[in-house]
């Protein structure tokens, strides 16, 4: 048994569903016992302690243990060329990410990538994420591979595109659809690791494509899906032109059999009213990526909306498209986003969103997203006074909401003390 002393936070539901003071628990000096590479109890410091005196006990001052981040998407592939100067969507995908995606044929290539990835991504204390390859199908296997050896809760899939991208990256309906269909077999439900049919969006996949990774789904009941939707203008403009009979952008997908609860369609910036009913009817979920919309110029999500619909959110990067690999530093684009359009992002949210409703928005709240006893001990330590600026506005805060406000507006890889997948130290700074 270990037990993890410091402040502690963690959501048991949307601070949206059942108010703020309902939603969250916080010890402020705390104990979070794991063991087995679960989470045995949270609670206070004493009492825990009292009652587990044999517990090997690892104390953090000035610190605040969450559950580990999870981000709902983000491209590995596009590690090497995030932060990318002066484009919008479809020509940052021509001028940047294609290139880049094409190397991914040379699967040692892609093994060293996703070290990297991995690195970048505990560094800032994600611990889960939905995750893109590309095209070719060992992407996915060098991907699972580098998850498998560090324990790693991932989900990933090979990208599908049979149209409108250069040749190196299409494969054909079929093949995709065999493909995929090898990689679920070999990699889904392995260990901590399950798969996403990945169809890139409506614009690189013909309707027979769309249509076979409908058949993945349900040929292979509890796989993912996740693509993109309504980001950009010109995408619209360009997707109304392929599919003149859809009633809408997301009519694409959901006439495939691609919405679901298992589904998460990344941006959605631009829905109709008939979109946003049939992502709530149909249990689909939303990846809200701020950094991404703000760095390419897409659009701001209607947060607001969401929560009015019911439909499930959660948050991602959009590496490459996102500059950031930090959920924080997303977390404050979030903020932004939403103050542009009068609503004010409560702190305490924008951490649930980070944590138990990126859980849940992946269908792993039974596994993970906070500290229930019998979850997986995927947790962080961040460091409140990571820097002098940190240090001295902490010392001004005189409400939690303030403290998280602060540690999401200012922070970044530098706040993640330690992070342990499993109940193992996976990184410390
Ligand atoms: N739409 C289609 N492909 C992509 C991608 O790689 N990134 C983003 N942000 N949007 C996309
Ligand atoms: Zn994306």
């Amino acid at each position: 048994m270990q037990a993890f002393r410091a402040s502690i936070l963690h959501f048991l539901d949307d601070p949206d569903q059942v108010g703020e003071a309902e939603s969250y628990q916080y010890f402020e000096d705390g104990i979070l016992l794991v063991k087995g590479g679960q989470i045995e109890a949270v609670g206070n410091a004493e009492e825990l302690l009292a009652a587990h005196p044999e517990a090997e006990l690892h104390r953090f001052e000035n610190s605040l243990i969450t559950p580990g981040f999870i981000d709902t998407h983000i491209h590995y592939p596009q590690t090497e060329i995030i932060a990318a100067y002066g484009e919008r969507l479809l020509e940052w995908l021509e001028t940047y990410t294609y290139p880049a995606e094409i190397k991914f044929a040379d699967r040692t290539y892609a093994r060293s990538v996703a070290e990297r990835f991995l690195d970048e991504m505990l560094r800032c204390g994600t611990t889960t994420a939905l995750v893109f390859g590309t095209v070719h199908p060992g992407s996915v296997d060098a991907f699972f591979e580098a998850c498998e050896q560090r324990e790693l809760r991932m989900i990933a899939g090979k990208v599908l595109m049979d149209r409108n991208a250069p040749d190196e990256l299409l494969d054909s309906a079929e093949q995709g659809y065999l493909d995929s269909k090898n990689l679920i077999e070999k990699w889904h439900g392995r260990g901590r690791l399950s798969y996403a049919v990945t169809p890139r969006f409506a614009i690189t996949s013909t309707p027979r494509q769309l249509q076979l990774a409908g058949r993945l789904l349900r040929e292979h009941p509890g796989v993912f899906l996740q693509t993109h939707l309504s980001e950009n203008p010109s995408e619209l403009r360009w997707v109304e032109e392929l599919y003149p009979d859809s009633k809408h952008y997301l009519d694409v997908y959901d006439q495939a059999g691609l919405t679901g609860r298992r589904s998460v369609f990344a941006h959605c910036l631009h829905l109709c009213d008939g979109e946003w009913r049939r992502l709530a009817e149909t249990s689909s979920n939303i990846a809200f990526c701020p950094a991404s919309n703000l760095f390419l110029g897409s659009g701001l999500f209607k947060l607001k909306r969401a929560v009015a619909e019911g439909v499930c959110v959660g948050m991602g990067t959009d590496v490459g498209a996102g500059p950031s690999f930090s959920l924080l530093q997303t977390l404050a684009d979030a903020y932004k986003t939403q103050q542009l359009q009068e609503y004010g992002l409560n702190p305490f949210k924008a951490f649930y969103l980070a944590t138990l409703g990126g859980a849940r928005c992946l269908d792993f709240e039974h596994l993970i997203g906070n500290f229930a006893a019998g979850k997986e001990a995927d947790f962080l330590v961040l460091d409140k006074v990571a820097s002098p600026l940190l240090e001295y506005r902490m010392r001004h805060c005189d409400s939690l909401a303030e403290q998280l406000s602060v540690m999401a507006m200012l922070g970044d890889d530098r706040l993640t003390g330690a992070v342990y997948v499993a109940g193992k130290l996976a990184y410390r700074k």
